[in-house]
C-alpha cells in the first residue's frame, strides 16, 4: 500500500536519495544527473524549514520503505502573497509511473493547499514534458504563460509553461478517501465558491 505523508527530518537521507534518482530518471527535472549537489544534513534542514513556513510543504509517497515520489510546495513570504503556493516539484521513481501516484500526489498537496486557505497554486513546465503537462491539466491547472527558452537540454532551448490553479474557498472543497488512499473526488464536485 502507498502512503502519501509529510516527510519529517528524519526522512533526510531517504529524500536526498529519491531526488537523485528522479535527477537520473527524467530529462524534464531542474537539475542534470549528478548535478544537485546536497547532503542529508541540507535536505533535513530544507524539510524542517518546510514544515516551520506554515504555507508550504513537502509530501512523499511510500511505498513500504521506500520513498517512491514526492510533492512540493513553498508559499509566499509576505502579506500580499502569502496565499499563492508555487509548486516547486512533483515527481515519481520511473517504474512507479501511470499508476495514479503523480495525481495522487498532486491532489494531496491541494488537498493540503485548500485546508491551509490559500488560494492560488502555480507551476512551470518544460514545454516537451507531455506527461507533466497532462497531468496538470487534467486537475484544473491552466496555461497564463510562456517563458521563451527558459531551459537548456544540452544544445536545445526549450520554453517553459507557466500554469495555475485558483484554489476554492472554504477548507472542504478536496476529500481524501483516508482509508483507502485513493484519489481524491473530482475538484467539480467542490462545495466551496469559486474564488474572486
Ligand atoms: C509527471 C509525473 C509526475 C506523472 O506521474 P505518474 O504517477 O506517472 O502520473 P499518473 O499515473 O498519476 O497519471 C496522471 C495523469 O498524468 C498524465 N500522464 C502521466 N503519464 C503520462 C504519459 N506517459 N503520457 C501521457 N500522459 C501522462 C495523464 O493525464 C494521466 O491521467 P490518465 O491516467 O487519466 O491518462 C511523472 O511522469 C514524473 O515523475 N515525471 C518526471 C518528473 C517530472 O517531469 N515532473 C514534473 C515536473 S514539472
Amino acid at each position: 500500500m502507498i502512503r502519501i505523508r509529510p516527510l519529517t527530518p528524519a526522512d533526510a537521507e531517504r529524500f536526498l536519495e529519491l531526488l537523485q534518482a528522479v535527477d537520473a530518471e527524467s530529462p524534464y527535472m531542474l537539475y542534470e544527473p549528478g548535478e544537485r549537489k546536497s547532503t542529508p544534513d541540507k535536505e533535513r534542514a530544507r524539510i524542517n524549514w518546510w514544515r516551520m513556513a506554515g504555507n508550504s510543504t513537502v509530501l512523499g509517497a511510500e511505498a513500504k520503505n521506500l520513498l517512491v515520489g514526492f510533492a512540493m510546495v513553498t508559499g509566499g513570504t509576505v502579506t500580499r502573497n502569502r496565499h499563492c503556493l508555487t509548486l516547486e516539484g512533483l515527481a515519481v521513481r520511473k517504474t512507479w509511473r501511470r499508476k495514479g501516484l503523480g495525481s495522487k500526489l498532486l491532489c494531496a498537496v491541494l488537498d493540503w493547499a485548500v485546508k491551509q486557505g490559500l488560494r492560488r497554486m502555480e507551476l512551470g513546465v518544460m514545454a516537451p514534458n507531455a506527461e507533466a503537462l497532462a497531468l496538470y491539466e487534467k486537475h484544473g491547472f491552466t496555461r497564463e504563460g510562456v517563458k521563451r527558452q527558459a531551459f537548456l537540454l544540452g544544445d536545445r532551448a526549450v520554453d517553459q509553461v507557466l500554469m495555475a490553479r485558483l484554489l476554492p474557498a472554504g477548507g472542504s472543497a478536496f476529500l481524501i478517501d483516508k482509508e483507502k488512499n485513493r484519489e481524491l473526488e473530482p475538484l467539480e464536485k467542490s462545495p466551496g465558491p469559486e474564488p474572486q
